[in-house]
């Protein structure tokens, strides 16, 4: 092979990085809707209420008043505040509007969180199972995910799980909640322990709270509020969940010195900002008042119990989930192996569901069902689920 040939690869540092299950399984999802098929979806990871009208107008508003020229790459002053004024009432952070900058929804966040703090070589402990893209980030940013079992380090002690995966190269806690997938909310003391390992190991924690709005036991609690912890924190966030704004992709992160510095360059680099539009559409969202996050908060709460309590007749064990809009039931009552279980059910019951082992190990032996759609679809979906168990 010529020289000239051998440069036709991609760089290396994509090398380790993937792409998940749950695109292969949307496609196959689609594939049978399109072939006539009704398909009872619990695979998606997004809002089902509509986008907020005050949002969409204003968005419009925005294009119609020409306001479609750049913006500043960081956000515009007025959302950074409105921003800094959520944070500082609803997580208790004492910041200001310097120090938050707009993000491409929370992926884009967490992308740039991982490359500044990760150099190559690096290690994170990622609590397992883990969002998807995760371990993704962190390979991208060509460091090593370490990963650490949440259940049982909730059940036997953080700290002692923490320093039982942590290797000298660890630089990084990757710290969710709630979670994506399990719905685990950790608690204030948990934050706590975590705080006082990354002090001691002198680490940075990248604490993604897209989920913060979605808390139906116990509380949210920010791990940057902590002492000494506002410095080594990088926090990301979303309007995708909070506002059914998936589509628009907007988030921000909020940190100090010398993050900021770093998320600034990778944002410039990377996107050059949030599109005007959106950051208007944005602002909309962060005036709204938070009777209206209750307000949906009970809708999932009623959803969460439908689901888990048709899971659990029908074998499919699961505990209702503290967060976020997903239950995490066991899948050993259709297999094992949450792929062939995954399999099974789509082919033979029509339910679509995302094996936990995309997860990452920690979720074999289980599966994904987000309860974030019509209360007539679980209905729908758990019918389906009895008439395929009951004949087995
Ligand atoms: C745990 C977690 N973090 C972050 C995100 C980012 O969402 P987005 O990029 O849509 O804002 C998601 C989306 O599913 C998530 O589940």
């Amino acid at each position: 092979m010529s020289a000239k040939l051998s440069s036709l690869r991609l760089s290396k540092r994509l090398d380790e990085v993937r792409f998940s299950d749950i695109v292969q399984i949307r496609n196959k999802v689609m594939a049978l809707r399109a072939g006539g098929e009704v398909v009872h979806g619990f695979h998606g990871g997004e809002p089902f209420f509509t986008t907020p009208l005050p949002v969409k107008y204003g968005m419009m508003q925005a294009l119609v008043e020409d306001k479609t020229r750049y913006a500043p790459s960081s956000g515009m002053e007025p959302l950074r505040e409105a921003i800094a004024h959520k944070l500082r009432t609803f997580n208790r952070m004492d910041v200001n509007a310097d120090q938050v900058l707009l993000t491409v929804g929370g992926s884009h966040g967490l992308y740039a969180a991982f490359q500044c703090v990760l150099d190559p070589g690096d290690d994170a402990l990622v609590f397992s199972p883990y969002w998807t893209p995760i371990r993704d980030l962190v390979t991208g940013a060509q460091g090593r995910p370490l990963l650490v079992p949440t259940i049982s380090a909730r059940n036997h002690g953080i700290t002692d799980a923490l320093e039982r995966y942590a290797t000298p190269h660890t630089r990084a806690i990757y710290y969710n909640t709630p979670q994506n997938p399990n719905g685990v909310v950790f608690t204030r003391q948990e934050a706590e322990e975590v705080a006082a390992f990354a002090k001691k190991r002198d680490l940075i924690v990248i604490a993604d709270e897209a989920y913060e709005d979605l808390v139906y036991e116990g509380e949210h609690f920010s791990i940057a509020t902590l002492p000494g912890m506002a410095e080594r924190t990088i926090t990301t966030y979303t309007l995708s969940k909070s506002f059914s704004m998936t589509g628009l992709r907007v988030g921000y992160v909020v940190a100090c010195e010398p993050w900021m510095t770093g998320l600034r360059k990778i944002i410039l680099y990377s996107t050059n900002g949030v599109s005007t539009p959106t950051q208007w559409a944005a602002l909309e969202a962060m005036r709204m008042p938070r009777k209206f996050q209750a307000a949906r908060l009970e809708e999932y709460r009623q959803r969460r119990d439908l689901l888990v309590q048709g899971l659990n007749e029908l074998g499919l064990e699961c505990m209702p989930p503290a967060g976020a809009f997903y239950v995490f039931p066991k899948s050993a009552k259709v297999h094992k192996d949450s792929r062939k279980a995954v399999g099974i059910l789509l082919d033979r019951a029509h339910v679509a569901t995302i094996p936990g082992v995309a997860f990452g190990a920690q979720g074999e032996g289980h599966l994904r069902f987000s309860y974030s759609v019509p209360t007539e679809n679980i209905e729908a979906g758990i019918d389906a689920l009895r008439k395929y168990l009951g004949h087995k």
